[in-house]
């Protein structure tokens, strides 16, 4: 029988390899199509059983990366949602079932149904490279592992690892996955292909769980549950995020079958399909992937960075250049400057890179000091993060222009100034960017590419792709006040700011928007970013504002500028806020917060500093945090009118 997506290959010695191939397709995902043809081969191994069955990838890229998205998003039905689990539920069962050996020999991605098709075999191999990666993501998009990961997941590795990847949707590389158990052996790829034959045909049987573990995937089932569901409840609210909550459900009462939960439970699948958030996540996957495009069109691929200033942005940025595996030069005004970026950035990999030290070597080696600038001569890209000022910076630049190969990228890294008046000493002003990273790098996905009015447009997608290169999420923006993100938080932190004024407390302003689904607190956030920044913000940004916030200017005037300082709005013991308990919310105190943030980004759409409004939902969730729930604030604007 002739399969499309699937190739049949029988060896000699009988094992039967079933290679996935999508046809039309870079990467393998698991549309409906494909699962039919595997109940296809499934019914042809039925009449002529194989004395072993193999899957793998017929593609370079990776193993499978899940389910269809585009499939998945057309099921506007709670039945169809429901048909489709159903399809994949039934298909794995079946080969769980089965009489012969089967094996999944796992290289590169390996998420969700593709991840659940391994846990249906009998055995696992994953190829020890670093794209080999497998995981469970389906959290992530407001969605459960129906196809049985929740059943077998945790029968493989015990229900605490299983629920922690499935709650997370975190990835787990070769190494980690043999040694918890995911899989049976981690081989190099030279020697895979042997290696699977080997262990389908071994006639071993299946390893299963720990007598312990057992247990804990039995009857002590309800104990883990609700020690897993304290640890869910602090990071995402149910009424928000009801996917985390379903799996806990559906593993510890339904044995991990999501179809058996009853449509008026508000786990149930019925109650996940017909949410919003699910929705909503799955347009901000989407929204993540339109930013990952940026940069595609291209060719620029810049191996050596000079990043001039190594203070809190530029030893950062530096340090994830070099992370991602740039060659960096790192100047400052002198040595002494540079020294505590470089021991952040070895801190920073030795936490990243745990017990490899060539690893941690090996970025450290990228990561030169370079006091003279000398690197400003040779790099691809070359970003500015000196302190915020702009003869300073104009001076600086003037020198940089000089030196810098023709064909380099000249990127500043302000957060206020125009780049119209950094770029007006330039000779050529067209070359001047920005690369608008947030703190703390490391963990912020945003960066902000800004486009002067100036700025050749080839030059904004060089530095775009110069972005996706260190594998951060450029967004386009013009040279306006803040950009997007900064422009639509200081109104936000400036109304919680007056909340306080008026005698709410600090905890119950940053209470009203954590319960909203913010990720922290707006007076937090401010005391975070520095009470002297938010305040020289707040006079640049909020139209028509003339007196700052009265605490914020007293705290201010008396050098307590926030976490730096040890004492803003709130006190910082040892470098975490000392909240008090939060009062009872005032009703409205959510919408108040959040409705300057709103009518700002609204504006910043209007006037085009951001291209459309998806793209500025894209920016202020990543930039920012904003409740993903909802899908941004324009899409929240519009949802929210609409009811
Ligand atoms: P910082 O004050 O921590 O570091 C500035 C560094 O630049 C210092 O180490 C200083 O010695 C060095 N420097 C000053 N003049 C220099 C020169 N002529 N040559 C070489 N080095 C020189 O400043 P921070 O906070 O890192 O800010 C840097 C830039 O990044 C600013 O433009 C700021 O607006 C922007 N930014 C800051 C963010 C933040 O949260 N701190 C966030 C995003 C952007």
């Amino acid at each position: 029988m002739e399969f499309k997506n699937w190739k049949l290959q029988r060896d000699a010695d009988g094992v039967v390899w079933a290679i996935l191939d999508r046809a039309g397709a870079s990467a393998n995902t698991l549309a409906r199509e494909v699962l039919h043809e595997l109940e296809g081969i499934l019914d042809e191994m039925d009449r002529e059983p194989p004395k072993g069955l193999i899957f793998r990838s017929g593609k370079a890229a990776g193993f499978i990366a899940g389910a269809d998205i585009e499939e998945f998003t057309q099921c506007d039905t709670p039945e169809k949602a429901r048909a489709l689990v159903k399809l994949g539920w039934d298909v794995y069962n079946r080969l769980a079932a089965v009489k012969y050996p089967t094996l999944a020999l796992v290289r590169g991605h390996c998420m969700g149904g593709g991840l659940e098709l391994a846990l249906a075999c009998r055995f696992r191999i994953a190829v020890d490279e670093p794209g080999t990666r497998m995981a469970l993501p389906e959290v992530m998009l407001g969605i459960v592992p129906g196809w049985g990961g929740m059943l077998r997941l945790p029968d493989t590795v015990g229900p605490a690892a299983a629920l922690d990847m499935m709650l997370t949707g975190k990835g787990i590389d070769a190494k980690r996955a043999k040694k918890m158990g995911l899989v049976d052996e981690c081989v190099p790829p030279r020697v895979m292909e042997n290696a699977a034959r080997m262990l389908v045909c071994s006639g071993r049987a299946r390893i299963g769980l720990s007598s312990f573990q057992r247990l804990l995937n039995g009857p002590l089932k309800c104990m883990v549950a609700s020690q897993a569901r304290k640890q869910v409840a602090k990071r995402a609210r149910q009424e928000h995020y009801p996917a985390p909550y379903a799996i806990l459900d559906m593993w510890e009462k339904y044995d991990g079958n999501a179809l058996a939960v009853p449509d008026d439970k508000p786990t149930s699948l019925y109650a996940i399909s017909t949410s919003p958030t699910t929705r909503n996540l799955v347009r901000v996957f989407f929204l993540q992937d339109r930013l990952k495009g940026f940069g595609k069109d291209s060719d620029f691929d810049p191996k050596h960075v000079h990043v001039i200033g190594a203070g809190v942005m530029g030893g950062d940025i530096a340090a994830w250049c070099a992370q991602r595996g740039m060659t960096v030069t790192l100047q400052d005004q002198s040595v002494e400057r540079i020294a505590p970026a470089i021991k952040r950035a070895a801190d920073a990999y030795a936490k990243k890179f745990r017990h490899d030290e060539k690893a941690v070597r090996f970025a450290l080696d990228r990561l030169i000091p370079d006091p003279q600038g000398n690197g400003v001569a040779h790099a691809d890209v070359i970003i500015e993060a000196i302190f915020e000022n702009l003869e300073a910076k104009q001076a600086l630049f003037r020198d940089i222009e000089a030196r810098a190969r023709p064909d380099a990228l000249i990127a500043t890294n302000t957060s206020s100034l125009r780049l119209a008046d950094i770029a007006a000493t330039f000779r050529e002003p067209a070359r001047l960017v920005g690369i608008h990273f947030f703190n703390p790098v490391a963990k912020m996905p945003l960066v902000e590419v800004v486009q002067a009015e100036a700025t050749h447009p080839e030059i904004a997608r060089k530095a775009a792709a110069f972005v996706r290169g260190v594998d951060k999420l450029p967004l386009p923006v013009k040279d306006a006040p803040g950009f997007l993100v900064n422009a639509v938080l200081a109104p936000y932190m400036l109304e919680a700011m007056r909340c306080v004024d008026e005698g709410i407390s600090p905890e119950t302003v940053d209470e009203a928007a954590l319960a909203f689904g913010m990720p922290m607190g707006p007076i937090e956030l401010a005391d975070t970013v520095g009470l002297d920044v938010a305040m020289a913000a707040g006079k640049g940004l909020a139209a028509g504002v003339t007196e700052p916030p009265k605490k914020l200017a007293e705290l201010v005037a008396g050098g307590n500028l926030g976490r730096k300082t040890g004492r803003g709005f709130y006190a910082y013991p040892q470098g975490r806020a000392a909240k008090s308990a939060a009062g009872a919310v005032p009703a409205g105190l959510a919408r108040r917060l959040v409705a300057p943030l709103l009518a700002a980004t609204r504006g910043l759409v209007d006037k085009g500093i951001v291209a459309d409004a998806d793209l500025a939902d894209a920016g202020v969730i990543f930039g920012t945090g904003f409740a993903p729930f909802t899908g941004g604030p324009m899409n929240y604007q519009r949802e929210h009118s609409a009811a």
